[in-house]
């Protein structure tokens, strides 16, 4: 006989009680009949390019308790618990990520047929209202798991020899990136002396996609209504198109992924032009493990190379399973060492100034990548967006401004095509630089360069105007120091055996040292 859980009375009986399935349903109706919301609901959210990004309720309801799924763009919620009170509901959805657990609150009422769901972001906001109605039971399931390939190295694509240098749309633009964004950036890039710099990809980041066709090809949105078009139109001014996926059947914005269709996508790219490739964990945290992580990025390694296009793959899961370990062995070109930068003094340095210990693996064709520039985005000051270029180049660091190209103050514009700087940053041994001293908020970095000379960045980053001096044998330069160029100010400084400098609050000297 079929049984179900109900509560006898609301709020006055708090025990379960099982129950043949006619009196059960007597007791609710007899009770407080709470309203089924058993069965899939769907929350469609109109991107405005055509597609939707939509979250998917899967709900169960035993008389007032509530149980089920939620998948919410690349979230997906396996636990969800909830109950009735009075004419609304609450539930809770809980997601393991790792060692990490991510919790969503809705509150709701049913309306007629539809569900209007509330929730906020973060707990100080103010709560956003959504609407869901009835979506038929297998839409939005969650695919099934495809387990990941056998390890095997994949065969450097000899790209990429020095950190990759161009812009990428997402500081920015977010989702507001289109192809007219996109052509616009590369004309200023070839017109305002980026691209002569060494600033040659010009990227699009997430929300480019739309639907799969019949044949699963993927297909772009109406922001971009032709990849093919807009890659010559790049290739055009001497420039490289890169883009964006997820090795999980959703981006970090919802959009679609590769999941499932790695081979077939890296095809789609090398017959649109693509030229580099940044593959962004996001949705696959709900099929694998961080452990499977190399086979997953694995996958599109070998993808992007049976293509035959050269096209620089960029490794993005946020520094996870010390990447910097293996990105090179799954075909990685660059890895994300951290999560995501934000224009503000505070995020840039917590993550630039972190990267000492990584040193030894940045080299030739595979860098450490400590994510895009925010100069020129207004967060900082002329100063700190100095430290910014200057800290980055001493960690052979990719350049990919992040900026709005068209609007560039001149002080930006100066910064970001220091070419004396640019050349630290690209030079051809590919050694990281690394901490060398430091005193309370001041420290030193050197790094070695090709020709044997060194770069050493004096940073102040204390609130106040600081003197640093740069005792070269302290730091390991100990014969014939013969010429000092400060980078910056573009002049030579007299070759002592110190240099003592007045230092910008949050600011830097950046010095070539040649013997
Ligand atoms: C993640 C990445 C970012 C950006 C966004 C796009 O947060 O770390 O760099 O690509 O996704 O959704």
């Amino acid at each position: 006989m079929s049984s179900i859980v109900v509560p006898l009375v609301k709020g006055l009986v708090t025990e379960q009680t099982m129950l043949p399935r006619a009196f059960a349903l007597a007791a609710v109706i007899g009770a407080v009949q709470p309203p089924r919301l058993d069965g899939n609901w769907v929350v469609r959210q109109p991107m405005g390019d055509g597609t939707s990004r939509d979250s998917y309720f899967t709900l169960a309801q035993r008389g007032d308790s509530i149980t089920g799924t939620i998948r919410t763009t690349q979230f997906y919620y396996r636990t969800v618990t909830g109950a009735w009170s009075a004419d609304s509901f609450a539930i809770t959805a809980v997601m393991r990520d790792g060692t990490s657990e991510r919790r969503a609150t809705y509150a709701g009422r049913l309306v007629g047929d539809t569900l209007h769901l509330y929730t906020r972001r973060r707990p100080q906001d103010p709560p956003t209202e959504l609407k869901a109605v009835r979506a038929a039971p297998d839409e939005g399931a969650y695919p099934s798991r495809v387990a990941p390939p056998a390890r095997h190295a994949v065969r450097d694509n000899g790209l990429a020899r020095t950190p990759p240098m161009g812009w990428n749309s997402w500081n920015k633009f977010a989702g507001r990136v289109d192809d007219a964004a996109v052509r616009a950036m590369a004309d200023a890039m070839a017109a305002d002396g980026m691209r002569d710099a060494g600033y040659v990809y010009v990227n699009i980041d997430d929300t480019w996609e739309g639907p799969r066709d019949a044949q699963g090809n993927i297909t772009t949105n109406r922001k971009f209504p032709d990849m093919k078009a807009l890659a010559d139109y790049v290739h055009a001014k001497g420039l490289k198109l890169g883009i964006y996926s997820s090795p999980g059947p959703n981006t970090c914005a919802g959009y679609e992924g590769s999941y499932r269709h790695e081979a077939q996508d890296a095809r789609t790219y090398a017959a649109w032009g693509i030229d580099y490739l940044k593959y962004d964990w996001c949705g696959a945290r709900n099929l694998y493990t961080d452990d499977e992580m190399p086979a997953v990025y694995q996958k599109m390694g070998d993808a992007l190379l049976a293509t035959g296009r050269p096209i620089v793959y960029s490794l993005c899961q946020y520094g996870r399973l010390d990447v910097w370990r293996w990105g090179a062995d799954v075909g990685g070109n660059l890895w994300r060492t951290t999560g995501d930068i934000r224009d503000a003094w505070d995020s840039m340095t917590r993550i630039g100034f972190a990267q000492d210990s990584l040193a030894p693996f940045a080299k030739p064709g595979h860098w450490n990548d400590p994510d895009m520039l925010e100069i020129g985005n207004g967060g900082m000051t002329a100063d700190e967006y100095r430290t910014h270029l200057s800290l980055w180049s001493m960690l052979a660091a990719p350049l990919l401004a992040g900026n709005d190209l068209r609007s560039m103050t001149p002080d930006v514009r100066d910064i970001l095509l220091n070419r004396e700087v640019i050349a630290i940053d690209q030079d051809r041994a590919g050694k990281q630089g690394t901490h060398a001293w430091q005193q309370g908020e001041q420290e030193i970095w050197t790094r070695e360069l090709a020709d044997g000379a060194r770069a050493v960045a004096l940073f102040n980053r204390g609130d106040a105007p600081a003197t640093m001096t740069a005792r070269w044998a302290a730091l390991g330069l100990t014969s014939g120091v013969r010429h000092v160029r400060d980078l910056w100010t573009h002049q030579d400084l007299a070759a002592a055996p110190e240099v003592s400098l007045s230092v910008p609050a949050h600011g830097v000297a950046l010095l070539r040292v040649s013997r």
